[in-house]
């Protein structure tokens, strides 16, 4: 990653590649950045977040490396989740002159982070509006409220029209491996982390209706600039919950013995057979649930397949559920396929879960396999796969 953003931003940012899983639950194969930048006023010298303590002392390294002997006058604090915030108090200490400016809520949650932490005289707290000068250029802040946490906040910089996003316009993955495709890991790291806040994202991308941003500097993944179209269109499909394939398919399944795995396999054959759309196959026992997630929120259509278990439905077909419910995932056409040996049910238990969500329709007659996938069932597959793609 060039540190340069712009002559007047530095990029101070650390890669974490051996991380293995963010936030203790999303695997990322090859890490996660957390970003940090320094801006550069004719009078006044703003750092924008720190780093995850795992990454604090190369972070010191490279600031120190930045400012050559100067100090920060304002530490900007846009949002107070450890992975950048970790460097806080330490940062205080290093900088008597300098201060924090956050959110109010932001400040409360201070002292939560680092007891007996001194703030006397050192913060400033920011509201929606909110300004500071650094000398021929303005910082204004916006609240952010759940995006992802309550006491968000960005910046929009009038000099040089950068935001900084806070987590919104994250991406899974480290900087070093170079220039690598946003959407899939931004798509994964949106839905799964800030999905939830549908309607804060929305609300945060309305205040920026009619203001020219040249330049998005996001707290994960790469600084985003030139034509930000693409991630505008994909943020207001993903925060209003609109599919970005509205005909696409998702086939995720939970097999035991191979039985549902072959039946399933089987539906997504028939549907990419049509030629008309795009199928993605999930297997829900071998491949992460935040890849699942994803998905789901891609595809407009899905088909659920899970063998019977417990006398419910396998459990990881129950966690997706849970978790695209939990996500606030709405409006997707779903068809149903179990299995059973002695008394499925799994169906009954998938389509009482998918009701408790809002506008998931149901599609067709669930499908019944015994044990195995037989000849016999393909008719009744065939009619799944075109219910879910009418
Ligand atoms: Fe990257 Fe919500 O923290």
């Amino acid at each position: 990653m060039n540190d340069k953003v712009t002559d007047t931003i530095r990029y101070v940012g650390v890669d974490d590649t051996d991380l293995r899983l963010f936030e203790n639950q999303y695997p990322v194969e090859k890490g996660i950045s957390y970003n940090s930048y320094i801006v550069e006023g004719s009078d006044s010298i703003a750092l924008f977040d720190t780093v995850d303590n795992r990454r604090l002392d190369q972070w010191n390294e490279l600031v120190d490396g930045a400012l050559s002997g100067r100090q920060p006058d304002y530490l900007i604090v846009l949002h107070m989740e450890p992975d950048h915030s970790a460097g806080i108090a330490r940062t205080l200490k290093k900088y008597p002159q300098m201060k924090v400016v956050a959110s109010q809520m932001a400040l409360k949650m201070l002292p939560q982070f680092f007891e007996g932490i001194d703030l006397e005289g050192r913060t400033v707290a920011v509201k929606e509006g909110s300004q500071i000068d650094l000398g021929g250029r303005t910082l204004t802040f916006h609240t952010a409220s759940m995006v992802h946490w309550p006491e968000v906040i960005v910046a929009y910089d009038d000099k040089e029209r950068v935001l900084f996003s806070a987590d919104a316009f994250g991406r899974f993955g480290s900087l070093c491996y170079g220039e690598e495709s946003w959407a899939d890991e931004a798509r994964r790291y949106y839905t799964n982390i800030v999905g939830k806040y549908g309607p804060q994202v929305r609300n945060l991308l309305a205040k920026f209706d009619g203001v020219k941003v040249d330049i998005i500097a996001p707290l994960h993944g790469p600084v985003l600039r030139g034509d930000l179209s693409e991630y505008l269109r994909l943020y207001r499909l993903w925060s209003g919950y609109e599919p970005e394939l509205p005909d696409g398919v998702l086939v995720a399944y939970a097999s035991v013995y191979g039985g549902t795995q072959e039946a399933a396999l089987a539906v997504a054959d028939i549907i990419r057979q049509r030629g008309d759309r795009e199928v993605a196959v999930i297997d829900l026992c071998r491949q992460d649930v935040s890849e699942a997630v994803a998905q789901a929120f891609r595809m407009g259509r899905m088909v659920l397949a899970s063998v019977t278990y417990d006398a419910s439905v396998f459990p990881a077909m129950q966690a997706f559920i849970h978790h695209i419910a939990s996500k606030g995932l709405c409006r997707r056409k779903v068809a149903l396929l179990e299995n059973g040996t002695w008394a499925p049910i799994a169906a009954k238990v998938m389509a009482t879960m998918l009701g408790e969500m809002k506008q998931m329709e149901i599609v067709g007659q669930p499908v019944t396999i015994r044990s195995r996938m037989h000849s016999t069932d393909m008719p009744a597959l065939k009619a799944l796969a075109d219910a879910v793609c009418a």
